[in-house]
């Protein structure tokens, strides 16, 4: 059977690229993917704000989409220190994350702001990257799926099915991302992401729920990107530190999309 969907994968560059740095992934990224067809291929790059405007001018956004890792939820206004989604638009980006785990835990981010980002976002044509995902206490606790469905009921709350089925969304477990975390495993993933799918399926309708992509992130490496993408419910990956070097990003790019297409 054609498949509908596209495979999405992308990288969060986090604090780590410069202009400089981030310029020189994107370049090199465009290179060690230009024969690859975009027809089943949704690539992404999320890097700081400040190299949003340069990145644009590496790559065209059907090379590789470019998102930011944030917004303020106003247009304009006493926000110092926010970007607004006007900015972020003139960038060129068209893509943007919302409650990434760090934003949640580090900078103590709460549903009721995710949700004001997610409708602002969308007021805007910007596609909303929403990240959700567990502490590894609520795991422990047994709370795992009532943590995912208030994270997406809260922050998904009030958007018309029309508009949710612009939104993308990341499956994300705390205890699984960046150094020292534990890639949660293929069996598990795909358990998530089905509690995520029925989430979203109850919220919109079943038509806009299957269709909203679901992306697995947190420690995806080379290894274990195949067996996640060959799970029922997982349309992506949202990778981090493998991502970093564009030759290693490539090459998982190029191990999963055939085994993707032929899932
Ligand atoms: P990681 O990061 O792949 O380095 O664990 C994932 C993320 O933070 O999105």
């Amino acid at each position: 059977m054609e498949k509908q969907k596209k495979l999405y994968l992308g990288t969060n560059t986090k604090m780590y690229k410069t202009i400089a740095q981030t310029q020189k992934f994107l370049t090199r990224l465009r290179e060690e993917t230009e024969d690859i067809s975009r027809e089943k291929l949704e690539l992404f790059v999320i890097p700081s704000y400040t190299a949003l405007y340069h990145a644009r001018q590496c790559v065209q956004p059907h090379e590789i989409r470019l998102g930011a890792q944030n917004m303020g939820w106003e247009d304009t206004g006493q926000f110092s220190g926010e970007i607004s989604p006007l900015m972020i638009r003139e960038t060129g980006a068209d893509l943007v994350m919302i409650g990434h785990s760090e934003r949640r835990h580090v900078l103590l981010e709460t549903d009721e702001m995710e949700r004001k980002k997610v409708a602002c976002a969308l007021r805007h044509n910007l596609t909303p990257l929403l990240c959700v995902g567990e502490t590894e206490e609520e795991k422990r606790l047994g709370l795992s799926d009532e943590r995912l469905r208030t994270q997406l009921k809260a922050g998904l709350y009030g958007l018309a099915p029309e508009e949710a089925a612009k939104l993308w969304i990341a499956y994300e477990p705390v205890w699984a991302i960046g150094v020292g975390g534990t890639p949660a495993s293929k069996e598990y993933a795909e358990e998530k992401h089905g509690v995520i799918r029925r989430c979203v399926e109850e919220l919109f309708g079943k038509e806009t729920g299957r269709k909203i992509p679901l992306l697995y992130g947190g420690s995806v490496h080379g290894e274990n990107a195949p067996e996640l993408i060959q799970r029922e419910n997982i349309d992506g990956l949202f990778i981090g530190r493998a991502a970093w070097q564009a030759e290693s990003f490539a090459s998982i790019i190029r191990t999963v999309l055939p085994l993707w297409i032929r899932r």
